[in-house]
């Protein structure tokens, strides 16, 4: 793919070629507080020697470099090789690199979910970032939570900062067929589920669905927030969709350090790029790639540390705005690589180019109109449709109220079945997770196609940590007999790999005592996402009894982590933060439509 940016070009934005060596920059910044600033440095550069540094190194611009790399994160396997890449164009712009390890999270390698760490990885990035003299900072992030908690860290840490995102894993074969994760995991583990492979055929997919080091292969959460991050003038033009084993990825890695050199000079501060334009932006991408639910829940996130809430009613209107046009698994057919052949992000943007905001500013220094206008034209390919003619007229994910979620709750129609989107149906309710796991296979089970799976306390507290338990398995008996969908409700997320007509992030959740906790089996449940429409059809007076007969205890913990995370963390709406994370000031809403 031809990339037009060259990192060392002089941007358009204010530059400075030197930075002035002040206490306020380089290996100055932030001294250590001994009660003697000279004796602090004296010390730190008496300590960095130790490590083989010499003078002229340490008077350069410093450029952290945040180091994800783990034995326990596949989807950061590359990580050594881009720490190198960085590094050599950091040096070939004149900084210094520095980098540091940070808290990683892996998808599978997290208990009891990821989503439980992602905001004490953003309190670890951002304390790093405030703590450690740099004047700019690479982060490499790639797997799910990872990408949004260094987002949401450097955001409120205010330091000049650039994404690099570690690409996607490349898809492997299974007896022929292309496989992926996470996607086809799913679809296999179903088959397996419904008796149509057999335990060798198990075990044989086992070793083809992930080929390679990377990200998911599908446009899961990780290609998700990767578009978003280039959406939103966080990357390198063209710095999503390279896969993580190619020699591009690298490239990009090392543009990715140079550009952090000019951005340290220029002063070119996150604030500067996190606008609401640029939200507007990465909202806009997220419905137009299909993108996954959770990319809301992030984008909230992010959005409250620069002030700003997500206007979900907004958010719908700008869905029903925005065709999807991306053909990727789980709603298409493709994978994150042969987005890549066609051309990546440049190809997508200039399909929505009149409905972006082309004057947002971006990494570069210049505007994201004036890195498309460097673009070369687009070229034939089957991946992402014109506009004229795209998969699905209106943005992939819907925004649904009603008095079951009076804040609001999302389907991704896109991947939902056409014939379930207008439904009632009878509710059969689990508890919690382990409830589910404990009935959804029994044969006593009482469930028809046409019922309402329903699972309470998965939420941001239930859980907690909003587990992506919203895609609940169809009970076995069903399964066997055929089906393949059902509606499913929950307050809870879904892994942006899976696939069905999946309510989630009901607001506010069963845990706290959210209509949610009160539906009983048996209870009708409305689901109309042309109405927007999620209802219990139950009346007031009975919904109000069923209150004051079962008041709901909130949970708590002890000590640590956990009763910090039950004290402190937000709804979904507000992106499932803590509370004191949020930026003290309001900036109003995004986006504006
Ligand atoms: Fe890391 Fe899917 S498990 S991106």
């Amino acid at each position: 793919m031809t990339n037009a940016f060259d990192p060392l070009e002089k941007s358009t934005h204010k530059s400075n070629d030197k930075l002035p060596q002040t206490e306020a920059n380089g290996m100055q910044k932030g001294l250590t507080s001994y009660g003697d600033k000279d004796f602090s440095l004296f010390l730190r550069k008496a300590f960095i020697k130790g490590a083989g540094y010499t003078d002229k190194a340490l008077d350069r611009p410093v450029i952290g470099i945040a180091n994800t790399g783990s034995a326990y994160n596949p989807c950061h396997g590359n990580a050594p090789q881009l720490i190198d890449a960085v590094k050599r164009g950091v040096m070939l712009a004149g900084g210094l690199p520095m980098d540091f390890p940070t808290i990683s999270i892996h998808e599978s390698f997290a208990a009891p979910t990821s989503m439980y760490l992602r905001n004490l990885m953003s309190m670890d990035t951002e304390e790093m970032l405030r703590a450690q003299p740099m004047d700019a900072v690479v982060l490499i992030g790639g797997c799910d939570k990872t990408v949004p908690a260094q987002l949401m860290g450097a955001a409120s840490a205010g330091l000049p900062a650039i994404q690099l995102i570690t690409g996607s894993m490349l898809t492997g074969s299974h007896r022929s067929e292309r496989v992926g994760a996470c996607t086809d995991c799913r679809r296999y583990w179903a088959k397996f589920r419904a008796n149509e492979i057999d335990e060798q055929e198990k075990d044989e997919v086992n070793n083809q669905l992930v080929a390679s080091v990377g990200t998911c292969a599908v446009m899961g959460t990780a290609s998700t927030m990767a578009c978003i991050a280039e959406a939103l003038g966080m990357t390198v033009p063209g710095g999503a969709s390279p896969p993580a084993v190619t020699a591009e990825r690298i490239r990009i890695a090392e543009e990715t350090g140079t550009r952090a050199v000019q951005m340290a000079r220029d002063g070119l501060t996150i604030d500067k790029i996190l606008t609401p334009a640029a939200f507007e932006n990465a909202i806009r991408v997220l419905l137009a790639i299909g993108g996954s639910t959770n990319g809301i829940v992030h984008l909230a996130a992010i959005a409250g540390r620069v002030g700003l809430d997500i206007d979900m009613d907004a958010l719908d209107r700008m869905g029903r705005q925005t065709p999807v046009l991306l053909d990727l698994k789980p709603s298409g057919q493709h994978y994150m690589e042969d987005f890549h052949h066609a051309g990546g992000m440049a190809t997508l943007l200039r399909e929505l180019k009149p409905l972006l905001n082309l004057d947002a500013m971006t990494v570069t220094g210049r505007t994201l109109g004036e890195e498309l206008a460097t673009q070369g034209p687009g070229f034939a390919q089957d991946v992402v449709r014109p506009i004229s003619n795209p998969i699905y007229p209106q943005g992939g994910i819907a925004v649904l109220r009603g008095n079951l979620a009076p804040g609001g709750a999302i389907i991704k129609q896109a991947a939902a079945d056409a014939r379930l989107i207008e439904h009632e149906g009878r509710a059969v309710v689990f508890n919690n997770a382990a409830d589910l796991a404990l009935r959804i296979d029994s044969e006593d089970l009482e469930v028809m196609p046409d019922d309402v799976l329903v699972l309470k306390n998965i939420g941001p507290k239930g859980a907690p940590g909003m587990p992506e338990a919203g895609y609940l398995p169809i009970p076995i008996k069903l399964a066997r007999a055929g089906v393949k969908d059902m509606v499913r409700i929950s307050d809870g997320r879904m892994s942006g790999t899976a696939y069905g007509t999946i309510v989630l992030h009901v607001t506010p959740e069963s845990a706290i005592g959210g209509p949610l906790a009160y539906v009983q089996t048996g209870d009708r449940i409305r689901l109309s996402v042309s109405k927007r429409e999620i209802s219990l059809l139950v009346s007031e007076e009975e919904l109000t009894q069923r209150q004051r007969n079962m008041p709901v205890a909130h949970p708590v913990a002890d000590r640590g982590y956990h009763k910090l995370f039950l004290q402190t963390v937000n709804q979904a709406d507000q992106g499932a933060d803590f509370d004191f994370l949020r930026a003290s000031e309001a900036k109003g809403k995004t986006p504006r439509v």
